[in-house]
């Protein structure tokens, strides 16, 4: 390892090291002790919807595997796990509170706990109940009370042992993948909708943050997808005005009501004709603003923007399932994504791990009230080939994931308050509207016998953790 390893001399006390996944991507058992559908279950079976027309009916089969699992991340020698509850198991039908649903949870931590692995849970990553949607989902501002409720049913059931909750995971891909491209479920391709959406996973957000922090919770937080916005042209207004859009739409939009109570002014102003300034009722940016004990940063890649067409050949940004998608930009559909030459990910991303060490510093600087922060995704897919000896050498994976981890060092040094690493993801998964054709995970899964092999990653990584923690 020494060779690869990360250039930062020591890490600061207490840096967890961890890695991540997401309930409707790994547990299966979609309609087992209770649980019914969440839109992602509907979405998926729509004809066309998810490449493959592959489902999260079965995923990786965690439900039943839980406990060899986490057997796993033990072995790994992970500090800590983040995963997510699933709404519509442990309020199906948004109905009354399904005790067996929230008593896999409770398994879960207890097997996390007794394996010394700190329990990282986030209340929302994208599986909304599918009866909240038919209720209008999150253009209906009463799906963040609805949430608010729900994430209080968790905290009683877990609230004695979890101390790490996050409110929601990416809440730009639920909001307007979900509701303005229509690549995410529940499909939906109505600007007015998506930025509903928007504020209305914000106001859920806060609402939530208020209500388990009276009731005793002290690290509150929620994860952001954020990226660097770099134009083509530095010295071209088109490319500015570009880069500024979609720095509105990808980062600001989600960071200034948090972090600062109110929407940026060039947003609200952009956002007019679809609707923003009606959505914000008075008294909302006050919950919205609630200060959080942490900020999560999910980052992949980073974006060069430009307000011309794009000649370069190719999409550096890339993503969804490949089939024709509404654009998630509202009111900036023309903004292009040229690329700049770099190698890709499977996913057609751009690999620059400078771009996360930049993305870091940044919020430091432009955010005087900036929490703690955890980089709570960082991952890649490649396509895996399996050696005859069922062994899986990633090299491309392992370097993505030293080189992040690396940048994240520089971050550090330049005094960035990071306070942990997570990888995207411990198994590979259900890829949302990819399906399982991309894999992310460290650990692979054969998707016939459901068995597990840790790749050249999951070992490099682990690995690493103990030679950081001098017991490698
Ligand atoms: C971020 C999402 O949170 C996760 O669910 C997804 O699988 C990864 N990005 C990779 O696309």
């Amino acid at each position: 390892m020494t060779n690869n390893m990360p250039q930062r001399s020591s890490w600061p006390d207490g840096f967890i090291w961890g890695s991540a996944t997401a309930a409707a991507q790994i547990e299966g058992a979609a309609w087992e002790d209770g649980k019914e559908d969440s839109v992602w279950d509907a979405f998926s079976r729509i004809p066309g919807r998810t490449l493959n027309g592959h489902t999260p009916e079965t995923a990786v089969d965690h439900y039943h595997r839980m406990p060899a699992d986490v057997a796993l991340m033990k072995e790994l020698g992970l500090d800590s796990y983040r995963f997510s509850t699933s709404w519509a198991r442990v309020r199906p039908g948004d109905r009354s509170t399904n005790a067996k649903g929230l008593d896999f949870y409770s398994r879960l931590v207890d097997e996390l706990l007794e394996a010394g692995i700190l329990p990282w849970l986030t209340l929302y990553h994208w599986d909304l109940p599918q009866a909240l949607e038919e209720k209008g989902g999150w253009a209906n501002r009463d799906t963040a009370y609805r949430f608010a409720e729900y994430a209080n049913d968790v905290y009683t059931a877990l609230g004695d042992r979890v101390q790490h909750w996050t409110t929601f995971n990416e809440p730009f891909c639920s909001s307007l993948l979900g509701y303005g491209s229509g690549v995410h479920a529940p499909g939906r391709q109505e600007p007015r909708a998506a930025i509903a959406a928007v504020h209305h996973q914000h106001l859920a957000h806060g609402l939530a943050v208020n209500e388990l922090r009276s009731r005793g919770a002290q690290q509150l937080g929620i994860t952001l997808n954020l990226s660097n916005s770099i134009p083509l042209d530095a010295a071209d207004p088109v490319d500015l005005e570009a880069a500024r859009l979609f720095d509105s739409l990808q980062n600001r939009i989600f960071l200034d009501p948090i972090l600062r109570g109110a929407y940026p002014e060039d947003t609200l102003t952009d956002l007019e004709p679809f609707g923003l300034r009606e959505v914000i009722l008075d008294g909302d940016l006050e919950i919205i603003g609630t200060p959080i004990d942490f900020l999560g940063v999910n980052h992949y890649h980073d974006d060069q923007i430009s307000g011309h067409p794009d000649t370069s050949g190719a999409d550096g940004h890339s993503g969804g399932s490949g089939r024709p998608v509404a654009s998630p930009w509202i009111g900036a559909e023309h903004i292009t994504f040229p690329t700049r030459g770099l190698p890709r990910t499977a996913m057609g991303w751009e690999v620059n791990p400078d771009g996360l060490r930049r993305l870091l510093v940044r919020l430091g600087e432009e955010y005087p009230t900036l929490p703690p922060l955890y980089v709570t995704e960082n991952g890649a897919a490649y396509n895996d080939a399996v050696s005859t000896d069922g062994s899986v050498h990633d090299p491309e994976r392992t370097q993505f994931i030293l080189d992040h981890i690396a940048a994240v060092g520089r971050a550090v040094d330049a005094g960035a308050d990071v306070r942990g690493y997570f990888v995207w993801s411990l198994l590979d998964n259900f890829e949302w509207s990819w399906g399982y054709n991309k894999r992310f995970g460290i650990v692979r899964v054969d998707y016939d016998t459901m068995a597990r092999t840790v790749k050249d990653s999951g070992h490099a990584y682990s690995a690493l953790i103990a030679e950081l923690r001098g017991t490698g």
